[in-house]
């Protein structure tokens, strides 16, 4: 991963990381993009798995609507905020009356409770705290790779339950979000998938939605899952994201997981998310 990407000497993408995470430079997201600027942002993010594209303008929600499309479908998010006249943008907002952060503060792969779980999310931030607010991920493929072939074996098989009821219903409530009407999905899925561009493997289980592994007893299931979040979890596969003014995150739900660090209350932090839809985990 040690290595500068460059299209044309103009879009370079360098590490972040060793282990994750590509920074983007020289294309300007408001702007339209190419067919072959497009293919290699697609390539940069196979291999990176989060990207983070700097030195950005302010994207207005059409133009980053338009731009999450040509990755894919968006989706609409069951429960959370969204912007008036935009379903596919969900704001993300804590400020000094916020009494709880934007929803995400355990590592999480997002919406995992649905049949088919996001590819990837876009999120951009416009108004920062002045310290603080960092996005911490974690690579699953690295993760995946490190375990035992004996380990490998027994995981390969096994499907988990991933769910949402205890983490919408009232999640968003003093964002003026009514439980009433919101779905909340639940899904059984692979505890081991293959991602579908990159062939790979990555263990797809996390901290917030999935709650039972499948056949296992409970005890048997909370211990193993235990001993995967926490491993999922550890420093060595991490990184932590400390955001610029209106720089684009685009991160891949099928081999990263992430939380937001919610340190800088009572300071601001604002921004627009959209989602592109993905598969049926395999
Ligand atoms: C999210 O989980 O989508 C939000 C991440 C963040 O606010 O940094």
């Amino acid at each position: 991963m040690n290595e500068l990407k460059s299209l044309n000497n103009k879009i370079k993408v360098k590490p972040y990381s060793p282990n994750l995470g590509g920074v983007v430079t020289g294309v300007d997201l408001s702007k339209e993009i190419s067919g072959t600027e497009l293919a290699f942002i697609k390539d940069a993010f196979n291999q990176y798995q989060v990207l983070f594209f700097q030195e950005q303008s302010e994207i207005p929600p059409k133009i980053q609507i338009n731009l999450g499309k040509s990755f894919g479908p968006l989706h609409v998010h069951p429960a959370a905020p969204t912007m008036d006249g935009y379903p596919e943008i969900f704001e993300i907002h804590t400020h000094k009356d916020s009494k709880i952060s934007n929803g995400s503060e355990r590592f999480h792969s997002d919406v995992s409770c649905d049949e088919e779980p996001p590819l990837g999310t876009m999120l951009q931030l416009h108004i920062l705290p002045e310290s603080g607010g960092d996005t911490m991920f974690t690579n699953m493929y690295m993760a995946y790779d490190d375990l035992s072939e004996k380990m490998k074996e027994f995981l390969d098989d096994l499907h988990a339950w991933h769910e949402s009821a205890h983490i919408y219903k009232g999640r968003y409530k003093e964002r003026g979000v009514s439980d009433k009407d919101i779905l909340c999905p639940s899904s059984l899925h692979p505890v081991i998938r293959k991602h579908p561009e990159t062939g790979k493997k990555a263990i797809f289980v996390n901290r917030s939605f999935t709650t039972k592994i499948e056949g296992l007893t409970d005890t048997e299931s909370s211990n193993i899952l235990n001993f995967l979040v926490d491993h999922c979890e550890k420093l060595k596969y991490q990184i932590r994201y400390r955001w610029n003014k209106n720089d684009m995150a685009f991160w891949d739900n099928r081999c990263t997981m992430h939380r937001a660090v919610w340190d800088y209350h009572p300071m601001e932090r604002k921004g627009r998310r959209v989602t592109i839809k993905g598969d049926k985990p395999v």
